[in-house]
Order: structure tokens, then C-alpha cells, then sequence
């Protein structure tokens, strides 16, 4: 299937999800272990797994759980695989139709009959028909089985002061990206785990607003340079895109300042995260 956005995926986008998942830690740490704890020893989907390092992150004891992961591409797959000593790690797309009957054999010979915890972590943004899939996805699930939904909504998204308008710009720059996702998916989950037949859908974190400047400047090695870099990309693919190249160069030129508010005591940041769980 050809998705409406680009996901991105290499060595770049593998260090700054690092640098999320750090950070994210903090901020839904409690409602993963509370899923956890609540499953006993579970078996869990990874579904948008990557390298394999968020789970991995959450979970110190994983080689106490069944894991399968599944990541629609194979690099991710392969470095999985290599990050992890057990768990099943498939190259297949949640957003097939047949997703389900793919991974029904490999859920056989795991010995699960349905998932206990299924993850999804910053993938909803990717997808073209986000109901479809997690309609599909609840029939995986284990009675009383849990999904957790993370995702970003740019709304909830800022930054301030801002006397020169940087940031705001720059946040729109992003909006309008369709390589970056729906940034605006966040306020849609709730709607989209309704009609795909969730029931117990709970909101259990909006925004993560930092303050301290060790969090701060977490924050901004998350959410800026790596976006640089994009933006440069983007322009050397295609040169002659003007509005592009002015974009890239804009950003170039306004790096070092944005990373000088980040550094003052007044500046506050907020990224738009929003973690959700239904059953
Ligand atoms: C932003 S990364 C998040 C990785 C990891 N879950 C985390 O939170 O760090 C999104 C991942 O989802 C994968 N992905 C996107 N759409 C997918 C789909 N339809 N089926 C399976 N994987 C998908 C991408 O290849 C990528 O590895």
C-alpha cells in the first residue's frame, strides 16, 4: 500500500527516536507499568516496533515475555533483531488487509492465542486508514487485553517567549510536511479507537512541558537538529523547489538562536504527546 506519508527511517531518525523514547520514559513510564504489572506475564505486539529500543526501554525484564514485534520496514526488522536477544521480529504492514491471518500462524507457534498488551507508539501518524488497522488490531487482542496508543498532536505543541516568531514558524513548517505524519493526530485517537470498537478508552497524558534546563535541552536535541537535517534533505532532492531551499536556509540560519532560548531560564517548551489505553 502506498502511504499517504513518507515514514522515515535510518540512522538519523534511529538516534533522535532514541533521544525520545529517553525522554518519553518520563513522561508515561506509569501507565506502561501499570499495563504491564496488571497483565502478569504477558504476551505483547509491538506494533511500529523500529529497532526494538522503546520496548525495550520499558520493559527491563523481556526476556520474561512473549514479544512480537512488526515494522513494515525490514531495516527496522533486521536491527531489531540484532537489539534483542528474544521476541519475534516480522516485516509485515498493519495496514494490510491480511495483516491478521500473517500473524495468526507466528501468534500459533508462540503458543498466543491473543495479545495481552498491544503497543502502538508513534505509528498512528503514519497511518492512511488508522480505523482499519486498529479495527484489525482488536481482534488480536486477549479478552481483557490492553492497547496503549501514543501518539503527538502539534496543538499542544509550544514554545515561549518567542519574541522573533521562530518557533512558530518553524511549527509550521512541520505542520505542512506530510513526511512528518498527521502532526495533528493526537486529538483524533480517541475517535479512531471509538469507531474501531474499543471500549474503556482512557486519556492518560497530554503534553510534555519542560522546564528545567536539563529537560530543556533534552528537548530540543528531540525536536530540532535532527529536523534540520531533514529540511536539508528535502532540499537536496530537490534542488529546484525554491520554496524549499528558503525553508532549509531559514532553519540554518536560525538554529543556533532557537538553541539559545532553549538555554534561557524563562523559556518553557512543550511537545504535543498524548498516550491513550483502551480495551
Ligand atoms: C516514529 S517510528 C516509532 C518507532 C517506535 N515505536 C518508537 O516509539 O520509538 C514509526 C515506526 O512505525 C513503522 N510503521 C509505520 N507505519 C507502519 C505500518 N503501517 N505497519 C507497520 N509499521 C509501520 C515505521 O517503519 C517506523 O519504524
Amino acid at each position: 500500500m502506498i502511504s499517504k506519508y513518507t515514514t522515515l527511517t535510518g540512522a538519523e531518525e534511529d538516534q533522535r527516536l532514541d533521544v525520545q523514547n529517553s525522554v518519553l520514559c518520563h513522561f508515561d513510564r506509569d501507565v506502561y507499568d501499570n499495563v504491564f504489572r496488571k497483565k502478569g506475564c504477558p504476551a505483547i505486539l509491538d506494533v511500529g516496533c523500529g529497532t526494538g529500543n522503546m520496548i525495550r526501554k520499558m520493559l527491563e525484564d523481556i526476556a520474561s515475555y512473549k514479544l512480537i514485534g512488526v515494522d513494515k520496514v525490514e531495516r527496522q526488522i533486521h536491527i531489531a533483531e540484532k537489539n534483542h536477544t528474544s521476541g519475534r521480529f516480522l516485516t509485515l504492514d498493519v495496514e494490510q488487509e491480511d495483516f491478521a491471518s500473517l500473524i495468526r500462524p507466528v501468534m500459533e507457534e508462540e503458543g498466543i492465542g491473543g495479545f495481552d498488551v498491544i503497543n502502538c507508539s508513534m505509528v498512528v501518524l503514519h497511518m492512511q486508514n488508522p480505523v482499519g488497522a486498529l479495527s484489525r488490531l482488536r481482534t488480536l487482542l486477549a479478552p481483557n487485553g490492553t492497547i496503549v496508543v501514543r501518539d503527538i498532536d502539534d496543538g499542544l505543541q509550544y514554545a515561549w517567549p518567542d519574541p522573533e516568531k521562530r518557533f512558530e514558524k518553524l511549527f509550521m513548517m512541520l505542520e505542512n510536511d506530510v513526511r512528518m505524519g498527521d502532526r495533528h493526530c493526537g486529538r483524533k485517537i480517541y475517535s479512531y479507537l471509538t469507531n474501531a470498537g474499543f471500549q474503556n478508552i482512557r486519556l492518560n497524558k497530554v503534553g510534555l512541558a519542560s522546564t528545567s534546563l536539563k529537560d530543556k535541552m533534552l528537548l530540543f536535541d528531540l525536536a530540532i537538529p535532527t529536523l534540520l537535517h531533514f529540511y536539508e534533505q528535502r532540499h537536496l532532492d530537490a534542488p529546484n523547489n525554491l520554496q524549499w531551499k528558503k525553508d532549509f536556509e531559514w532553519f540554518k540560519d536560525n538554529i543556533v538562536a532557537m538553541k539559545d532560548s532553549f538555554g534561557k531560564e524563562d523559556f518553557v517548551f512543550s511537545a504535543g504527546f498524548m498516550n491513550f489505553t483502551a480495551e
